[in-house]
């Protein structure tokens, strides 16, 4: 595996770290609106990951969710933050799961956001080597209109959509492609829900049509006194789509935890 890197982000606020880890093809600025609206709360913290957004010095290669944690693990060695509540959008979902696995010690609270738990079955690990291929032949133009729609629910802003372009486009094919792998390559996370022993929230969109709310309710329900909240008019991009309740679910998340 690479050596761990440190990571571009961006911070607002102070106090107690809150770290945000976004999903694919994205970067660290799906999370605006929650570092406008946590940094009263905490150093809210966006990182862009290995390969994206302004963490792009690296070729798009040998990526992994474990890589990824370290290094998320590594940057906050860098920030002077020994725990952080950590924060993942679907695929940064996955990378908390390894985060967990790999850094426990590190960990304040885990906040899933329209993510999952399961692995790629069959099907699925074919259309990443699919994806794989098709972006580094043709970018992410086609990805994007193929994909594009379905990130958001049905009554998406103009804005958003904008924005989730934006991040498509602006993915280096190379870094897409081999995001692409590692989420293929990614373990099963169901066998470690029972045991997470930190404060947990899971938010899901109720328009999430990629990951339907349903299986994330029920992985949430595996996880000991985990906090469910579903966002209304939210798919797949819920923080971006409705940042009023996903900041609200997350500061009273935080408050309830006395800190
Ligand atoms: C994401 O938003 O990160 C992706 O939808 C995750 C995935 O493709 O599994």
């Amino acid at each position: 595996m690479p050596e761990p890197m440190e990571l571009a982000y961006e911070e607002r606020g102070s106090g107690p770290v809150l770290l945000f880890v976004h999903g694919f093809p994205f970067d660290r600025t799906m999370w605006i609106a929650q570092l406008a609206g946590l940094a009263k709360l905490r150093t809210a913290v966006a990182v862009d990951l290995r390969g994206s957004g302004l963490s792009n010095t690296n070729s798009g290669s040998d990526f992994s969710m474990d890589l990824f944690a370290d290094d998320i693990a590594k940057t906050m060695d860098v920030i002077g933050a020994d725990q952080a509540d950590l924060a993942g959008l679907s695929m940064g979902g996955y990378v908390l799961f390894s985060f967990w696995r790999r850094h426990p010690d590190r960990v304040r609270s885990l906040i899933f956001i329209d993510t999952k738990a399961e692995a790629d079955g069959d099907e699925a690990k074919a259309g990443r080597e699919k994806t794989a291929e098709l972006v580094a032949e043709k970018g992410l133009q086609p990805l994007y209109e193929t994909l594009g729609p379905k990130v958001v629910g049905s009554s998406p802003s103009i804005e958003v959509q904008d924005k989730v372009k934006e991040m498509f486009l602006n993915t280096a094919p190379e870094v897409a492609a081999a995001d692409s792998l590692a989420m293929r390559d990614r373990p099963d996370s169901t066998g470690d829900l029972g045991s997470i022993t930190v404060p947990v929230l899971w938010m899901h969109g109720e328009e999430d049509t990629l990951m339907p709310i349903d299986g994330a309710r029920a992985s949430a329900g595996k996880i000991p006194g985990a906090h469910f909240v579903s966002i209304p008019k939210g798919g797949h991009v819920s923080p971006m789509e409705n940042p009023d309740a996903v900041n609200a679910a997350i500061a009273d998340f935080l408050k309830s935890q006395g800190n």
